[in-house]
């Protein structure tokens, strides 16, 4: 039954106590692997990825086997029947039916979601395009749990594409929910925060400032969450250029951080941390990638073994006469998908990708 399973479309449709259990499982898990390596023995896990990835495929791939358990599915939709045709229903509804637990990253916004509504297994998003990206944040509060001993009372710098980054958007969510978290947005306007996700920080009274310039920040932070520019994302080749190196983290940059600063990234990099960086202590990022296997390791097993009560995909309504005004979002392609929104206030939320439209213009 569909509202057996436990998905994982976005952190927040579960409470802060269970991601704390998470890194708290990866943590011993960490410590003591060889406890955990039959555990989910006779367990197949389907990897689809509709977009390239190093880190989360091979480290979802690693996880399951470690845990015992063993993997189907593609990492280039154009070696399989997507290259036809098929549409995200079809797709998922069948591999489903083949394995115990489907792990999807796709370019729109919104699609992992739209996969699990027809899926007959648990559903982990590991990515839809430029919205969410919910093991990396998970990956992040272990590598924060494991380095700075806390997940709380931080001062984060989160610097580069935070229009596009769904690993910003998906961080900042989750620690605007623990206590006394204060956040620097390191960017250019162009690419600046979207505003849902300013909202959400003042929904929990997080405290935020605006800088342009990483030089005038860095003083001041105990984390700094470097990213890519995101190319996949911008409209044209010129669009991306402008951007591409506006911000470059260096050793000279260092010099003016704290001694207990912790550099993050979700990786890969291009060019916005130096290569002589790498030897600081304080850069932390090939270590966050390492925590990322550990951190799916202890998913996996919480889904797997069933310890949590299931979140329901959607809480709001069908409304087939809105139409989402992100163009980009998983309902503008896959037209057979159920429109969901939130409506409040003469405003519809789409359920898929969380773009706000206005009710009357779309109408
Ligand atoms: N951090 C991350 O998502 O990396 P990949 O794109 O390599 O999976």
């Amino acid at each position: 039954m569909r509202d057996e399973y436990i998905d994982l479309i976005d952190l927040s449709d579960y409470s802060t106590v269970w991601w704390e259990d998470i890194v708290v499982l990866a943590h011993e898990i960490m410590q003591h692997p060889e406890r955990y390596t039959q555990r989910c023995a006779g367990k197949i896990m389907a990897t689809l990825f509709y977009e390239p990835s190093t880190r989360t495929q091979m480290s979802f791939q690693a996880a399951m086997l470690r845990l015992g358990g063993s993997l189907i599915g593609f990492d280039n939709p154009s070696t399989s029947s997507v290259a036809k045709g098929e549409n995200i229903k079809d797709t998922t509804k069948i591999v489903s039916t083949y394995g115990d637990i489907l792990v999807m990253r796709h370019p729109s916004p919104g699609a992992v979601k739209a996969a699990a509504i027809s899926a007959e297994c648990p559903v982990i998003n590991a990515g839809d395009g430029g919205h969410l990206h919910p093991t990396q944040t998970l990956t992040d509060l272990l590598t924060l749990y494991e380095t700075k001993g806390k997940l709380s009372g931080l001062t984060i710098g989160m610097c580069g594409d935070l229009k596009n980054g769904r690993t910003v958007h998906s961080l900042i969510k989750a620690m605007s929910c623990m206590p006394d978290n204060r956040f620097v947005l390191i960017s250019t306007k162009e690419l600046e925060l979207p505003q849902y996700i300013k909202k959400i920080l003042d929904e929990h009274h997080a405290e935020y400032r605006e800088e342009e310039r990483l030089e005038d920040a860095i003083a001041d932070l105990d984390v700094l969450y470097m990213t890519r520019i995101q190319r996949e994302r911008f409209a044209s080749q010129q669009q991306y250029l402008e951007q591409k190196d506006v911000y470059v983290l260096d050793e000279e940059k260092m010099k003016k951080a704290r001694k207990d600063l912790v550099v993050l990234h979700p990786l890969p990099r291009v060019d916005e941390i130096t290569i002589g960086v790498d030897d600081d202590p304080r850069a932390m990022y090939f270590k966050q990638a390492n925590c990322g296997m550990y951190v799916r390791m202890a998913l996996i097993l919480l889904i797997l073994e069933k310890s949590l009560k299931p979140a329901p995909l959607f809480k709001g309504e069908v409304r087939s006469d809105i139409k989402c005004s992100n163009e980009k979002c998983i309902t503008n392609t896959e037209k057979y998908l159920p429109h969901y929104f939130v409506i409040k206030d003469g405003q519809a939320v789409c359920e898929y990708c969380d773009e706000t439209t206005e009710i009357e213009k779309t109408l």
